[in-house]
């Protein structure tokens, strides 16, 4: 498994926030724990993001574009519905033998990707895989909404998955969740079938992301720590046996609040999010990518991946290294 991940060049500070909605630097951190985050401009988009991460999985996995099967990117903000990124992709990192589709499940859509993944590998469909979280989401979010622009940012992470062999980590568990009586929580109301576009629903802004920040905030701290506890007994370990923990980037409360209830020490999360905010379904790819990279991850160490997001989706991989 090599990584890749790609973040746009441009560098959104909370100083530079102050100046388009009505918040401080203070309450950004103090309530988040973002400092920066990057944000598209110019040429980049979603899927100049993905395809960057891809070909730089590829570099470090040795491995030939011509030799993936298939690209499952999970994304939330795809540059067009159609077509989806996968296949744009596809033509970008030149896979011609590969086929190319989204999953869009939220923030763990990159966990959804990789389970696709596995699943496909594991019954022969595919040898080889690039699993992709890739977000343009501030495109999504209502630049005038203080509780919402300040949180998100964009970036693409990506790996190469294949048949596992000894010395490579391991994808030795995944599982997904969703509690869809939820799905109300986090929405992009128009702009589909259920409200086409209209003048009214563009003067309404009811393209933009609506989130009630509150309960998304109770469902992660409540939820999730029961469900973690549960997903590593059905690996055979305890929450203790993890040596690094790469929770989804929502917040720092929600990442102590979780961690706390487990009693996890902070020195075993994977942070990013005051650096790049919440990247939705990119943020694990590109913590986990982060920590291969820096060396903090280490050969025979066990990582657990959580997300959860819009839908209400959830759910958690072990990896082995
Ligand atoms: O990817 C998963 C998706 N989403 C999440 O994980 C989001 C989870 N939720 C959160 O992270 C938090 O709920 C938020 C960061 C969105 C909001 O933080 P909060 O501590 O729950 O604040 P709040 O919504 O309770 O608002 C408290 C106050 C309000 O003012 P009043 O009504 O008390 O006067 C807000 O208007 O803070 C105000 N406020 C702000 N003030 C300055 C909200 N946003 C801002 C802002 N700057 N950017």
């Amino acid at each position: 498994m090599g990584a890749g991940m790609c973040v746009p060049k441009r560098l959104v500070t909370n100083e530079d926030m102050e100046r388009i909605v009505d918040t401080t630097d203070e309450w950004i951190v103090e309530r988040t724990g973002i400092h920066a985050r990057r944000v598209i401009s110019g040429d980049e988009s979603n899927a100049s993001l993905a395809a960057s991460a891809c070909l730089e999985a590829l570099s470090k996995s040795g491995v030939n574009p011509r030799e993936i099967d298939m690209i499952i990117v999970g994304t939330n903000s795809p540059d067009t519905l159609l077509p989806g990124v996968g296949p744009t992709i596809q033509g970008m990192i030149d896979a011609p033998d590969a086929g190319g589709m989204d999953i869009q499940a939220g923030c763990p859509g990159s966990l959804y990707a990789m389970a696709a993944a596995a699943g496909g590998i594991a019954s022969g469909i595919w040898n080889r895989v690039l699993a992709v979280g890739s977000e343009a989401f501030t495109r999504m979010v209502d630049w005038e909404h203080r509780s919402t622009c300040i949180l998100f940012g964009d970036g693409a992470g990506a790996v190469v998955m294949g048949e596992w062999r000894p010395g490579l980590p391991r994808l030795s568990n995944i599982d997904l969740k969703a509690d869809g009586k939820k799905h109300d929580m986090i929405v992009i109301p128009a702009g589909m079938a259920a409200e086409p576009a209209s003048p009214e629903t563009v003067r309404d802004r009811r393209h933009f992301v609506k989130m009630n920040g509150a309960d998304v905030f109770k469902f992660a701290n409540r939820k999730i720590p029961p469900y973690l506890e549960n997903f590593c007994a059905s690996c055979g370990i305890t929450p203790k046996e993890v040596d690094w923990w790469i929770f989804h980037q929502a917040n720092i409360r929600i990442l102590q609040g979780i961690s706390q209830r487990m009693g996890i020490p902070s020195e075993k999360l994977i942070v990013n999010l005051d650096r790049y905010g919440n990247t939705s379904a990119a943020s694990i790819m590109i913590c986990l990518y982060e920590a291969m990279t820096d060396g903090r991850i280490k050969s025979g160490q066990r990582v657990v991946m959580t997300s959860f997001g819009a839908g209400m989706t959830y759910g958690a991989a072990l990896i082995e290294c």
